[in-house]
């Protein structure tokens, strides 16, 4: 043996490894389930639990299904919850999301009634569970013929939408709709209507994803004509233009930036907290990384727990301190 080593013999890495108090030591990733946020689907009716079947354990809530659900998701130490209504009409612009009447808005304010002061009550931004066409915001007619979501008009009804959360009592706003300038219009309208307190969490770097596949089921809110590619980022764009969209929602006035789906796209988390260290960043553990391995799971072909626990790991390592995910309440209930 005539290899020349560096360390070795006197550095052995494997001495940090043996007595699992040095483990214990120099463990420096953990996972705090006051940062796990959960989201949850909210409908009308009552005694409704309806069963998502892309994604076993998630079920559409009625509302007092919901606020039942609320208190568990309280109970066993998450930091709260993100809502998305399922409204009983929709239309082209989704006015139920700008209605003080709407299943949002009463979601929140049942939420309220029972949550104490340190959970947060988060709403999802955005209007495809809420329009018939299922797209993001209003459409026009380009003057190519082409029909695409209007930018500015649909800022103007994100501003509607947001005050009407705010109104209700959310703690938080996460517009996920990926329009141009979407932070500084609500940010705008906050601040001129006494919401200045209000923090926004922008899903800044949101690519078009097929990993959103089964919470298209879950929401209804699969695009009944084309996708969302003229809007959300294509995965295969360059990672710096992730940087450009979170430098702008920064100087927008976004509080906290989102990186979603996570697990495909941790190369970016990590850029973006590289590049933003005192920036919170959290990532969107979304549904189609959920069912692969809740399936896998079930199948009996992995341990559910190790492999949650690995990934959600992995999301915080790359930078993200703040998870939202399907399993914050089994996490919760492991780390107990
Ligand atoms: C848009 C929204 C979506 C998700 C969160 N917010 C769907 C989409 O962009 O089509 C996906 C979340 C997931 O897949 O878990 N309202």
């Amino acid at each position: 043996m005539n290899h020349q080593s560096p360390g070795f013999p006197e550095v052995r890495l494997r001495r940090l490894r043996y007595h699992p108090g040095v483990r214990n030591l120099v463990r420096e990733i953990s996972i705090d389930p006051k940062r796990l946020i959960l989201p949850l689907f909210v409908r009308s009716g009552s005694g409704l639990r309806i069963p998502i079947p892309s994604m076993p354990g998630n079920d559409q809530l009625s509302l007092d299904e919901f606020v039942k659900e609320v208190r568990e998701v309280e109970k066993l130490g998450a930091g709260g919850i993100i809502l998305f209504g399922i409204p009983d009409q929709k239309d082209a612009e989704g006015s139920d999301a700008m209605c003080e009447h709407g299943i949002i808005a009463q979601a929140i304010k049942a939420a309220r009634d029972v949550v104490g002061p340190e959970f947060l009550i988060i709403t999802d931004v955005c209007f495809c569970e809420y329009t018939d066409h299922g797209h993001c915001g209003v459409l026009k007619k380009m003057p190519n013929g082409q029909v695409e979501v209007d930018n500015d008009a649909t800022l103007e009804n994100l501003v509607k939408q947001t005050l009407v959360q705010a109104r209700a009592g959310v703690d938080m706003v996460a517009p996920s709709g990926m329009m141009d300038g979407m932070i500084a219009a609500i940010r705008n309208g906050f601040d001129q209507n006494g919401f200045e307190h209000l923090p926004i969490m922008s899903y800044s770097a949101k690519y078009a994803s097929a990993f959103y596949g089964p919470f298209r089921d879950a929401a209804e809110s699969a695009p009944q004509f084309g996708d969302r590619r003229s809007y959300q980022m294509d995965p295969a764009a360059s990672a710096d233009q992730a940087i450009r969209e979170v430098e702008l929602d920064i100087a927008e006035g976004a509080d906290i930036v989102m990186v979603k789906p996570a697990l495909a796209y941790l190369d970016i988390i990590r850029m973006v907290h590289d590049r933003f260290p005192a920036l919170p960043l959290a990532a969107y553990n979304v549904s189609g990384e959920f069912s692969m391995v809740k399936a896998a799971a079930l199948n009996g072909w992995i341990d559910e727990k190790r492999i949650v626990l690995e990934s959600l790991t992995s999301i915080v390592r790359a930078g993200a301190g703040i998870i939202l995910t399907y399993w914050a309440k089994d996490v919760a209930r492991w780390l107990a």
